[in-house]
């Protein structure tokens, strides 16, 4: 399963290209009655605001990417409104995990309960109008002020999931103009320092890296903007303004 690429390729688009959206941390209540209001008055009906802000800028022949922490609920059954909440929103949706997606099952049985319109990205890669997304739920990075000794088996193991998401590509090298990598951690510590994480995006030359995660005052001295030839991009809700932000990338043809 792990080198599978899925081929997609949207109806319509304009001159520009299909759009390319990105949000993080949801954070939807799944029938827990949670909600996020303890984090800060920004959070106060939240989800309104992000279904909201999509439904006033969301097109049909738009990607939207989902970089984890969707749903609070600990069951796939109790996770389903919020799935087909989501089913519901414009365009193409791909979704990766969190940290906090206890109800995320295999990939079988989420299909059975997903809309088409919304694919997982899980240690793959997805090809959608020449933009490929490969990516992978990451980890906290070595010398971070949080990470633990056992943080670094978890570590490697997505930094070598990334790197398998990123191989499903190479066999279809020539079919994509532009590579996003999406991730649910940050790609690097809190002191921006590289890693395996990073050697991967500069290797592979991805034009923008997304992820979420961080939130509140953490959102302050998160890696965004260019680094090397990528740019990198915290779209968790807060600080987005709970509302998915537009990826910019730049496509250029690739030849290898
Ligand atoms: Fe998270």
């Amino acid at each position: 399963m792990y080198y599978s690429t899925l081929q997609i390729r949207t109806p319509g688009g304009d001159e520009e290209g299909m759009r390319i959206f990105a949000l993080g941390d949801l954070h939807l209540e799944g029938g827990t009655g949670k909600t996020m209001d303890r984090f800060g008055e920004s959070w106060r009906g939240h989800d309104r605001k992000i279904f909201g802000a999509w439904q006033r800028t969301g097109r049909d022949d738009d990607l939207l990417l989902l970089v984890g922490d969707i749903s609070w609920a600990m069951r796939l059954e109790d996770a389903a409104p919020d799935l087909y909440r989501i089913g519901q929103m414009k365009g193409l949706k791909i979704m990766l995990k969190g940290n906090h997606d206890y109800w995320w099952q295999s990939r079988a049985k989420m299909n059975r309960v997903l809309d088409a319109s919304i694919k997982i990205l899980q240690a793959d890669s997805i090809v959608v109008d020449r933009v490929a997304v490969a990516g992978t739920r990451g980890w906290i990075c070595p010398d971070d002020s949080y990470f633990e000794e056992h943080d670094a088996k978890i570590y490697e193991r997505e930094v070598g999931r990334l790197r398998l998401a990123l191989e499903s590509l190479k066999k279809q090298k020539s079919e994509f103009d532009s590579l996003i990598v999406a991730l649910h951690y940050p790609p690097v510590n809190d002191k921006h320092e590289p890693n395996g994480f990073t050697e991967l995006i500069d290797e592979y030359g991805a034009d923008a890296c997304v992820y979420g995660h961080l939130h509140g005052e953490a959102i302050k001295t998160a890696l965004t903007g260019l680094r090397g030839r990528t740019l990198y991009y915290l779209v968790s809700a807060d600080a987005v303004d709970f509302a998915p932000a537009e990826i910019k990338i730049i496509r250029t043809r690739r030849t290898e």
